[in-house]
């Protein structure tokens, strides 16, 4: 088959046309409440968490001023640190990585929702206001432990 350049151009355009839109509906995502930013940093080794120095320790971390790093490791079929602890009224960087397979990390009641790849870590930045229990839960199907596969978000004063 013989394609005009012409055709290829508007080929082209109708490609990048379609990449658009696919684009801004995955970043589109953000619904009012809790303020989030949800991205992915290049690739971490899954199966050498251990010896990583944000995951071998999954821990909060004070980074400064009413702000706060969570370094969040999800596994099957548990999340760690549980609970995560965090101050009241200060703004919370989740920093979540996955030692095996696809999980979900959702913060029930909120917008605070990322999937988890392992190799990958996913990043989210939240507002925490007043003191407060918060579930955890993982809404990828990760295996047979998928259902009790949760944990806590503690908010305290
Ligand atoms: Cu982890 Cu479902």
């Amino acid at each position: 088959m013989h394609i005009h350049a012409y055709e290829k151009i508007w080929l082209a355009a109708s490609v990048l046309l379609i990449l658009f839109l696919l684009g801004s509906v995955t970043y589109g995502a953000v619904g009012p409440g809790v303020a989030m930013v949800s991205d992915t940093e290049p690739t971490i080794d899954a199966g050498a968490l251990d010896e990583d120095e944000r995951f071998s320790e999954p821990r909060v971390e004070r980074v400064g001023e009413n702000e706060y790093a969570a370094y969040v490791v999800a596994r099957q079929f548990g999340f760690q640190p549980d609970p995560i602890v965090v101050p009241a009224n200060s703004t919370v960087t989740f920093y979540i990585t996955s030692a095996d397979v696809i999980h979900g990390f959702e913060v029930a009641g909120t917008n605070a929702n990322t999937m988890v790849v392992p190799g990958e870590v996913s990043e989210i930045t939240v507002r925490v206001e007043e003191p407060q229990e918060y579930g955890l839960l993982c809404n990828e199907y990760c295996g047979a432990g998928h259902h009790v596969m949760e944990g806590k978000v503690n908010v305290v004063s």
